[in-house]
């Protein structure tokens, strides 16, 4: 027995069906080994989901150890036949533990501000493993990389090359530098995450390049000694990569033949990972492709993924607060919101979500929505979905990248905890911010109301 509210919901709801039965999906991809259920209920790695949400309360994330892990390996195995480094972009799960497992399988890491850079320091990273990078980074953040003596500062634009060397020069350093280009390639993803059209805020243009690079080697206080690209986020084919690298090798054979050496070549991040229906490619794939053309240069190659690594290996737990039928739509009200995963906001990204305690209702069309006050404010629309009571559980799957990262505390909500599960044991990483957290250093000022 099925509710159709319209004929517009029977039509998304035939389309989601069909969605689920189709080979590569995630459905397919779902159970996995590191989110299943036994006996009916869902766990991460040897843990109930239940059990953690009955602990530590919701929304709350939950996060794979092994996942982390294993993605690590694919990734560093897929390209083990080339000279490497990997640097997680710590952007997309900052979390303290997750950094260090990445660290500690000899991972380096990509900070993207000083925040993320105090984060890899609190680890005990060696600043010879991290990479500063960003589009506008403040002279505070170019001081801190210099002082520290971070393996590269990435520079974006032609104005931070001077004042990097600036800096450098003042506190008597040689700064090691590489510059991010644009190579104008369409990765095909959505206009937010893309980073390496023309039009795009991001890097140097690749017609300039040569003539800054020149200018840059004349600099005294740097050495300029790699090409950087990230051409954007969750790319789902090889070709904008196949097509970026190409540029990017002619570049560096022409800064060879006018007598500047680059000893990295550093292809940023970007890689797609399964949230719903994408076609992907493996590591693998992609080093098949890439591998012969990095064989042309003599450089270390750098990578930077994110999401690749931590997307599928976190979920976020949340409650069912209320079920509710406006018009001509169901709403699941839950108690995880925007301000907890804001990727279905300000993306319409997909979320794939199972209830925690597997149940033989009826499937109703449903959107998901949370409690904040806008109507923005959803996890899924127009969403096949068993139907749930008051009170039950729902996890919010692929919530591993950039969910916790840019949680907020709009509503003055507070941000959730984080959870790792290792094997059968569960970690606390993060707890539940206090309303007093909320308040820090923030006072009545008396004068103001006198
Ligand atoms: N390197 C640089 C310079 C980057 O800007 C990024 C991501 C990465 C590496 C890692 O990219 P990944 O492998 O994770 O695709 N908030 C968006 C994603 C923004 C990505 C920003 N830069 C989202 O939720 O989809």
């Amino acid at each position: 027995m099925l509710h159709f509210k319209t004929s517009l919901n029977y039509f998304v709801f035939l389309q989601s069906k069909l969605s689920k039965t189709l080979p590569g999906k995630f459905m397919k991809y779902f159970p996995s080994d590191y989110f299943q259920y036994k006996n009916n209920e869902l766990y991460c790695e040897g843990v109930s989901l239940k059990s953690i949400a009955g602990k530590f309360g919701t929304p709350v994330y939950v996060y794979s150890k092994k996942f982390f892990a294993d993605r690590y390996l694919e990734f560093a195995n897929a390209f083990k036949s080339i000279n490497h480094k990997i640097f997680f972009a710590a952007k997309s799960n900052f979390n303290l533990n997750v950094i260090k497992i990445f660290y500690d399988l000899g991972s380096g890491i990509d900070v993207n501000s000083l925040g993320e850079l105090y984060r890899a320091l609190k680890i005990g990273a060696d600043p010879q493993r991290l990479l500063l990078t960003g589009v506008g980074k403040t002279k505070d953040e170019i001081k801190a990389g210099i002082e520290l003596g971070v393996l590269m500062i990435k520079a974006e634009s032609l104005h931070e090359v001077y004042l990097i060397n600036r800096i450098a020069g003042d506190l008597g350093k040689k700064a090691q530098v590489a510059l991010r280009v644009n190579p104008d390639v369409d990765p095909q993803t959505h206009p937010y995450i893309s980073t390496g059209l023309a039009e795009n805020k991001f890097g140097i243009s690749a017609a300039d390049a040569m003539e800054i690079y020149i200018e840059c080697s004349k600099l005294k206080n740097i050495e300029i000694s790699g090409v950087d690209m990230h051409i954007g986020s969750q790319i789902t084919s090889i070709t904008p990569y196949l097509e970026a690298v190409s540029k990017m090798i002619g570049l560096i054979e022409n800064l060879k033949t006018a007598g500047i050496t680059i000893n990295h070549f550093d292809i940023g991040g970007g890689m797609g990972v399964l949230y719903n229906d994408e076609e992907l490619f493996t590591p693998l794939q992609l080093a098949e492709k890439l591998i012969p053309l990095f064989k042309q240069i003599d450089c270390d190659i750098f990578f930077e993924p994110g999401r690749f690594l931590t997307a599928n290996g976190g979920a976020l737990v949340a409650e069912v607060l209320y079920l509710k039928e406006n018009m001509n739509k169901n709403f699941i009200v839950v108690d995880a919101a925007m301000n907890d995963l804001l990727r279905p906001s300000i993306y319409n990204a997909y979320h794939h979500t199972q209830p925690v305690i597997k149940n033989n209702n009826e499937d109703i069309i449903a959107d998901i929505v949370g409690p904040v006050c806008e109507s923005g404010d959803f996890i899924a629309k127009n969403r096949v979905i068993s139907k749930l009571e008051q009170g039950d559980l729902l996890a919010v799957l692929s919530a591993g990248a950039y969910g916790m990262v840019m949680a907020s505390n709009y509503n003055a909500r507070r941000r959730a905890p984080e959870i790792i599960i290792d094997k059968d044991k569960f970690f606390l990483t993060r707890s539940r911010e206090s309303y007093e957290h909320l308040l820090w250093d923030e006072q009545i000022i008396s004068n103001l109301h006198s």
